[in-house]
């Protein structure tokens, strides 16, 4: 049984990381300042759920990042650190760019200033926003990554960084991961397919940027945790990978794929393309897929059905409370 330090546990991504090191075995700490980004209640009950599947082998540590003295409590005896906590999300950040860069950058250096030991393992959830509006298609880790679009994408460029330094220093070994617009389950509110179905399900107004042709490379949740748990098992020196589904799907098509599972008709309310948005993302998946023996394995169809019976299931829940 290894002991795990998750942060950013309560949200999205770390609750689906922190079931399946539970369902491994594993003991988990998971750490989270519960942000208020969006509604706390949602990470509340993303713990009632760890809690429930892990008994005494999960606990929980309230408290922020950048709280050296809760990093280096939680930090006693672990075997490896997965790095998830952050403000997420492109448009936030161009609103409250000092703030990203406190969380995002300074965040990171405080946690990793507080592992003592150096054979243990550290995973950076990093971002395709990296990549900014590369040319190069599809992404591949080598590729161009100093054109940012918005102060998300350089504050996770930046915490990579952080992590080459401190491999250089002090000899863990570092995975950054690039993830690529995740999706399932559990989805934070404001992202794309999850306020899509939101509208749709409602017949409110889906706001729709641009003419629909910007294309996005969607990751299923669990493909995601699968190349998170390759990677801590098997990073040896410092590495960057990309996890991504590598096939990309319009705007528009997202909104069909969902309009057609969901049963109805979205109503578009047309709008200027975003400033931060970038208008391609598309992995090249070959180096994980080389290393790390990972691929992603879910079809957008069967994610995309997957969440929407979850969100169903939701509102239903909602309705009747
Ligand atoms: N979801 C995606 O599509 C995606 C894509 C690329 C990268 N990422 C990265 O993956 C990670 C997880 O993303 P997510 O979608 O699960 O987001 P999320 O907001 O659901 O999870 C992030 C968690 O970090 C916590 N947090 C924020 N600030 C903190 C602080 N100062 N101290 C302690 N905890 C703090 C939040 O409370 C939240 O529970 C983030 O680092 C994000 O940048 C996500």
């Amino acid at each position: 049984m290894a002991r795990i330090l998750v942060t950013g546990a309560a949200g999205f991504l770390g609750s689906h990381l922190c079931e399946r090191l539970l369902s491994r075995n594993d003991a988990v700490v998971a750490l989270d300042n519960l942000d208020p980004f969006y509604d706390t209640q949602r990470k509340r009950e993303n713990l009632a759920i760890l809690r429930s599947a892990g008994g005494s082998r999960f606990s929980f540590v309230e408290a922020d990042i950048r709280d050296g003295r809760a990093c280096r409590e939680a930090l006693r005896g672990v075997d490896a650190v997965v790095h998830l906590a952050a403000l997420a999300g492109v448009r936030p950040s161009i609103a409250d760019p000092v703030r990203y860069m406190d969380v995002n950058v300074t965040g990171t250096q405080v946690l990793l200033q507080q592992i003592d030991s150096d054979s243990v393992p550290f995973v950076f959830g990093s971002s395709s926003s990296v990549y900014g509006a590369s040319a190069e298609s599809p992404f591949a880790e080598d590729g161009v990554t100093d054109h940012p679009l918005s102060p998300y994408a350089a504050s996770k460029r930046a915490g990579e960084m952080l992590c080459l330094a401190w491999r250089h220093l002090r000899g863990n070994p570092v995975a950054c991961l690039r993830f690529f617009t995740v999706y399932g389950p559990r989805q934070r509110p404001e992202m794309a397919i999850h306020r899509f179905a939101h509208c749709i399900a409602h017949g409110t107004p889906l706001p729709f940027f641009g003419d629909g042709s910007s294309r996005r490379d969607y990751t299923y949740v669990d493909d995601i945790v699968d190349g998170i748990v390759r990677a801590m098992n098997r990073v040896r020196g410092f590495s960057v990978y990309n996890l991504g589904g590598s096939s990309t799907t319009s705007l528009q098509q997202l909104v069909e794929v969902l309009e057609e599972r969901l049963g109805r008709r979205a109503v578009l309310r047309r709008l200027p393309d975003q400033p931060g948005d970038v208008p391609l993302t598309c992995a090249d998946t070959s180096r994980a897929m080389r290393e790390l023996g990972w691929r992603c394995k879910t079809s957008l169809r069967e994610g995309i059905d997957t969440f929407c019976s979850w969100f169903e299931q939701r509102e239903a829940a909602e309705v009747s409370a």
